[in-house]
């Protein structure tokens, strides 16, 4: 492939052939990173050994629900999910199975039910759920070699990569890999999924289909140049207007600030206007602070928050104008409003634990840019190099004003709220770990006496600026 390529006039400036920063760069002699990392997943109990054949797993599918993609996997070497499954794992399968893994495929345990989202870089957003789209995959292979998805996250960790591009037949295997980089809290690359090329059939090129290759073309005496402008050809005749310019780039925008400054209202109306997806990262504080008074567990104790947030699935849905707040599967959007469950966030937000682990997830939202991003510490820890920064202030007064104007309450209770919205204030501003403050490279807007629509257009104006600014 090497050779075709440089034949083909390809050149590059790391690889196996001329070696790098960061070689080898030769799978087989990459053994340790990949094993390092099926350790931490190992440990943290993300991935069960599996003795089912390729072909039991294919029958156990009956039809396949992707001709391109594998079968689901059944489940049946799947273990009850505990977080002790490490040690359950152990056990079961002896400490020298547990140790090295040869001989056994490892699967990794999707989250079912969880929507994975990200957003492409030519195909927009996409969005795939766990179980349904995709099962429990290989991670590490029966014959002792990492599988696809471990080794390519891996290597574009290790790597540095920012940009992946592929094409489209591994959608799918971007939701996977989503999940690999979370599990591993690294922070995924960029996707761009390219349009495939297929035959007069309709049936894509592949080696496996024997399809066209760069090797073939040249045999049957095609020179550089040629092949060149046909892949020129090709492409612009898959695109409708090959000169245009392109899409505006798809920005991630972090929106900080205390709460009542109106962040929600402009996050969300904003990301409307830009076609983006809105995330609320509160919300996700909210629902394990909900799932604490659920399952019993003290807001001051982190181990027990963090345990529970790993065992659980928190996710933010994007509707048409909103959000949800999926907690296991149920929507608790409302729920996640009410004053106990609004004093708890505050509480487990303190924890830097639980903060790492909710960032880590964050992050992996806002893979491929498109996202609006609204909390405490998105310009400052959540996406450090966020393409815009928005610290949305405004006077206590007038933010406690508007929060009871929300809620309509009056009266008594509103004194009492609006104590309660002071402490929590005090407490997002004080905490030692990612306390709010302002990145220093956010753009400060003081809503005190300026309407939404204002507060809007100012920030659509910082939005254009920022799409224009070309990246190399
Ligand atoms: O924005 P909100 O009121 O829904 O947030 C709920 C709590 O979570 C709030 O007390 C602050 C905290 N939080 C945080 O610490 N970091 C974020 N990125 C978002 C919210």
């Amino acid at each position: 492939m090497l050779e075709d390529l440089r034949w083909l006039g390809i050149r590059w400036d790391e690889g196996p052939d001329c070696g790098g920063p960061y070689a080898p760069y030769t799978q087989s002699e990459r053994r340790e990173h990949y094993l390092e990392a099926w350790r931490r997943l190992r440990d943290s109990g993300w991935i069960y050994p599996c003795t089912c054949s390729r072909k039991d797993v294919a029958q156990a599918a009956g039809a396949p629900n992707d001709a391109d993609d594998e079968p689901l996997y059944s489940g049946k070497c799947r273990p009850e999910k505990s977080p002790l499954l490490a040690q359950q794992t152990r056990e079961k399968w002896g400490t020298q199975r547990f140790e090295a893994p040869a001989g056994l495929n490892w699967r990794f345990r999707v989250p079912d039910g969880e929507i994975i989202r990200f957003t492409d870089l030519h195909l927009g957003p996409q969005c795939m759920t766990a179980g349904r789209d995709f099962g429990d995959f290989i991670v590490w292979r029966r014959d002792d070699v990492p599988a696809y998805q471990l080794a390519v996250v891996v290597d574009d960790a290790a790597m540095h990569i920012t940009e992946v591009v592929r094409g489209a037949d591994l959608l799918k295997s971007t939701a996977r890999q989503i999940l690999l980089y979370r599990a591993l809290g690294i922070t995924p690359t960029d996707f761009y999924h390219c349009d495939l090329v297929r035959d007069e059939a309709g049936v894509r090129l592949a080696k496996r289909h024997d399809g066209l290759s760069i090797r073939k073309l040249r045999q049957m005496g095609c020179t550089p140049e040629q092949v060149r402008a046909g892949v020129y050809n090709l492409a612009s005749a898959m695109n409708d207007h090959p000169s245009v310019t392109p899409a505006p780039r798809k920005l991630i925008i972090a929106i900080d600030g205390p709460a009542g400054a109106g962040k929600s209202t402009l996050a969300s109306r904003l990301a409307r206007k830009l076609g983006y997806v809105n995330l609320e990262s509160g919300a996700m504080y909210r629902a394990l602070a909900l799932l604490a008074i659920e399952k019993d567990a003290s807001f001051d104790d982190e181990a027990a928050l963090v345990r529970l947030a790993e065992g659980a699935s928190i996710q933010l849905e994007p509707t048409i104008g909103g959000n949800r707040t999926l907690l296991d599967g149920v929507d608790v959007s409302s729920r996640i409003r009410e004053r106990d469950v609004t004093e708890g966030a505050s509480r487990v937000s303190v924890h830097p634990k639980v903060r790492e682990w909710m960032v880590a997830q964050q992050r992996a939202m806002g893979v491929g840019g498109g996202v609006v991003m609204e909390g405490r510490d998105i310009g400052t820890k959540v996406f450090p190099d966020a393409d815009l920064k928005i610290f949305l202030d405004a006077d206590p007064v007038v933010r406690e004003q508007r929060r009871m104007a929300q809620q309509k309450i009056t009266g008594e209770v509103a004194a009492s709220v609006a104590a309660e919205l002071r402490e929590r204030d005090r407490r997002d501003r004080m905490r030692a770990a990612s306390p709010l403050e302002a990145s220093a490279d956010a753009v400060t807007i003081d809503s005190t006496s300026m309407s939404e629509e204002e507060v809007l257009a100012r920030i659509e104006e910082l939005v254009k600026r920022k799409q224009s600014v070309k990246v190399s």
